[in-house]
């Protein structure tokens, strides 16, 4: 047996400490976002924003379901969106934020597993790395370069190849 480790790294930026004017600006697309978000179940709403390899931006925001499971994420909201709309451009970034009704957000909102997967299958397709922008109301800013942070030893499309054939 041999024990293996698994190291991950990402920028983390003091509240009040200056980002890149453009994780600024889509951290604020974000915010925006969140006035779509249909969350009345959870009382917590979740903004996100992608920018595409053109510029454009795409937002997203949860949207919930009195069929509990039938809701998505605001990532996957985004992520699907701009899949179906748009195809042929890369996600160069994301940013998330989070609303509680009831306290304040203080640590960034990291995406789910479900839209951790969904990140991974689009860096697969596009063939790139995206930018993910994890923020809270208050408190640290924090951003991975790329899904590998997030969600090490993936299951992805490799998997069902079988190289022993
Ligand atoms: N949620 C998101 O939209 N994104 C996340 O990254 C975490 C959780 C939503 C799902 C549900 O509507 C609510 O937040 C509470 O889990």
């Amino acid at each position: 047996m041999k024990l293996k480790k698994i190291s991950i790294s990402y920028e983390e930026y003091e509240e009040g400490e200056k980002l890149a004017s453009s994780d600024t600006a889509l951290i604020d697309e974000a915010s925006k976002a969140l006035s779509g978000s249909y969350a009345p179940y959870s009382e917590f709403h979740v903004g996100a924003a992608l920018l595409l390899d053109d510029g454009r931006v795409v937002r997203g925001s949860n949207q919930e379901n009195a069929a509990y499971p039938s809701g998505l994420c605001a990532e996957r909201v985004a992520l699907f969106h701009a899949s179906s709309q748009y195809p042929d451009q890369a996600v160069v970034s994301l940013a998330i934020i989070g609303k509680a009704e009831n306290f304040v957000t203080t640590d960034p909102i990291t995406p789910c597993g479900a839209c951790r997967q969904v990140i991974a299958e689009t860096e697969k397709k596009q063939g790139s790395e995206i930018r993910v922008i994890m923020k809270g109301e208050r408190g640290v800013t924090r951003i991975v370069e790329g899904i590998d942070s997030l969600l090490p030893m993936v299951f992805n499309e490799d998997k069902l190849k079988k190289s022993n054939k």
